[in-house]
């Protein structure tokens, strides 16, 4: 099991590897125990969309992590799905997952490393970045510049989500 750090030290986002996978799952199982995903979801997406995946490290310790690639705008995956490989003609960067432990929280380091994918959809030359908001977080995405999209159409797709809200930004547009 994971060990609660003592370390309160801001953290440092680096690139995901294989490795870091099973620390990946037992992050994921403390942070979303409402939004189970198997570990072969975080498997593909890392394997189809590397630059996209990043771990937080506080004091050495892994403490979070986020998984994000291209895709189709309005059209989030559903959840606990492998996506099969990433579009050839995508029109957002999707934020898939970001999650903190909660020593981690309050830092800013959540808010850094969306400024990070940010300045990654506008290098690939993405117009927008979307996500689905989910476990009450649609006022961290708003205070990062995300607002909700309403639409019929999306609401049958978020049911896996649960109580969720999908959300875009453009990437010129500063919070
Ligand atoms: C959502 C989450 C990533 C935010 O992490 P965080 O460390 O609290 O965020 P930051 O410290 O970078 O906060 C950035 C800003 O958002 C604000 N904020 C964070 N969570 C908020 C919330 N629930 N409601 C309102 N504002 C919030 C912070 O106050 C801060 O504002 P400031 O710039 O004025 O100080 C983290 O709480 C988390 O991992 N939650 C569980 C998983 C989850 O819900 N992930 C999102 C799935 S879509």
């Amino acid at each position: 099991m994971l060990k609660k750090s003592h370390a309160r030290a801001k953290g440092e986002w680096r690139r995901m590897s294989p490795r870091d996978l099973p620390m990946v799952c037992e992050i994921a199982a403390v942070v979303h125990r409402n939004h189970p995903e198997d570990p072969e979801i975080f498997a593909e997406r890392l394997q189809l969309y590397p630059e996209g995946c990043l771990m937080l490290e506080c004091g050495g310790k892994p403490q979070g992590y986020v998984i994000s690639h291209p895709w189709v705008l309005l059209q989030p995956p559903d959840l606990n799905t492998k996506i099969g490989a990433i579009p050839a003609r995508p029109g957002t960067y999707y934020i898939h997952d970001l999650a903190l432990l909660p020593d981690a929280r309050g830092l800013g380091v959540a808010a850094k490393v969306v400024g990070m994918l940010i300045d990654h959809a506008r290098a690939v030359g993405l117009p927008n970045a979307s996500l689905v908001a989910v476990s009450g977080s649609t006022p961290f995405w708003q205070r990062c510049g995300f607002r909700p999209v309403d639409d019929l159409d999306l609401a049958e797709k978020l049911e896996s989500y649960g109580m969720a809200r999908y959300m875009v930004r453009t990437v010129e547009s500063r919070p």
